[in-house]
């Protein structure tokens, strides 16, 4: 695993996300209120737009295309039901925040 420094744990704030590019890719940090941070595909499944102006109420996040929504502490589809958004190893090392882009953590059973 190969982690990179997206940023400074201090930068982020509890109920919000951030969106940020790391080779090539959209990554999507996502800090619920009633969970850790995350780092998602920063992409919506559906027609693989930027996700960085969705809405994030802190615990829903919703594509602003067509009104996707997504778990914001485990990026599975709230509606509809069918789809997760891919989910990034991450770790917070020295106050920074750290994700592995060529890793994708597999959702829990
Ligand atoms: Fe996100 Fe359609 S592109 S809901």
């Amino acid at each position: 695993m190969a982690f990179t420094k997206l940023c400074k744990l201090a930068d982020l704030l509890q109920g919000a996300s951030a969106a940020f590019a790391l080779d090539g890719r959209e990554i999507l940090l996502l800090w619920p209120y009633d969970g850790a941070l995350k780092a998602f595909q920063g992409t919506c499944p559906h027609q693989e737009i930027s996700l960085a102006d969705a809405l994030f109420d802190g615990r829903v996040l919703m594509c602003q295309a067509h009104r996707w929504a997504f778990n914001g502490c485990d990026g599975r589809s709230v509606a509809p039901h069918f789809c997760q958004l891919a989910q990034y190893a991450l770790r917070i090392e020295d106050g920074g925040v750290l994700v592995d882009v060529a890793s994708v953590v597999p959702p829990d059973a």
